[in-house]
């Protein structure tokens, strides 16, 4: 996928919900300063893939790596001081306190003192300006858009070296949207690792370095975003697996 060595390698991932197996086989790489894409439909299995990544769901089968370690048995508290942050479905932040108390509380997994997480909220506003102008209102009353990149930014205290996204476009206007990417897209200048799960395909795959598209809980399509072929992508995002692993169109 990419020159450099890889952040994390996900290879042959499976996993699920106690018994019911959602997540067969999904495999990609993620390399210091990219971005990779994670594309489906509606109960593909996005989400739990960054639930299994992150460690909140057990892996039932494959193998994660990250910076060249197994990490299976890793817990979440384990992944996070690693440099894994997952900014999670829907929206994160707490309506009732400020957008610098959000930031300050997204901070403290790196158990530092309070005075020391200042220099992080400089570069947060650094990176979002609109946070700055905003410090010291109820983050609830900002727009969805707003609150999405605060959630950005809690996320980013915790210093990651790998970001997990889910859907951070989700119940945001087109031009909205737009701005979100952009402002992930300028992450990736930080060096950090981004996987970005998205249903915006456009919007994503514009900012995208590598993309995997999955459906059903398998990869049906994965390579370098600059080589993809917009309607293979298509067939693949709306395709239905036959029983033989072939693919179907659905019209
Ligand atoms: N807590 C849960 N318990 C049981 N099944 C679940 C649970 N969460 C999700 N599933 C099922 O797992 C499958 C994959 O869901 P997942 O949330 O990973 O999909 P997704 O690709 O993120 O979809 P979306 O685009 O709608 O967010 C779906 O069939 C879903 O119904
Ligand atoms: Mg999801």
């Amino acid at each position: 996928m990419s020159a450099a060595k890889p952040l994390l390698k996900v290879d042959g991932l499976a996993a699920g919900y106690g018994d019911l197996r959602v997540v067969w086989d999904v495999s990609f790489e993620v390399s210091p300063g990219r971005l990779t894409v994670l594309l489906g439909r509606n109960g593909a299995g996005k989400t739990t893939t960054l639930r299994a990544i992150s460690g909140l769901n057990k892996l039932t089968g494959g193998r994660i790596e990250f910076d060249g370690e197994q990490i299976d048995k890793a817990t979440v508290a384990e992944r996070v001081r690693m440099g894994m942050s997952y900014v999670q479905e829907g929206k994160r932040v707490l309506h009732a306190q400020t957008v610098e108390e959000n930031l300050l509380l997204g901070g403290r997994v790196r158990n530092v003192r309070r005075s020391a997480l200042h220099e992080d909220i400089d570069r947060i506003y650094g990176l979002f300006p609109i946070l700055k102008a905003k410090r010291s209102l109820p983050a609830g009353s900002m727009s969805g858009g707003q609150q999405q990149m605060l959630a950005i930014g809690s996320a980013l205290m915790a210093r990651p070296r790998l970001l997990l996204l889910d859907e951070p476009s989700g119940g945001l206007a087109p031009v909205v949207v737009k701005e979100v990417m952009q402002r992930v897209a300028e992450l990736k200048e930080t060096g950090i690792g981004i996987i970005l799960v998205e249903q915006a395909v456009e919007a994503s795959l514009a900012i995208a370095d590598d993309v995997v598209v999955v459906d059903m809980g398998r990869n049906v399509l994965a390579g370098p975003a600059g080589e993809m072929d917009l309607e293979e992508l298509k067939r693949a995002y709306f395709g239905t697996r036959t029983p033989d692993g072939g693919t179907v169109v659905s019209s």
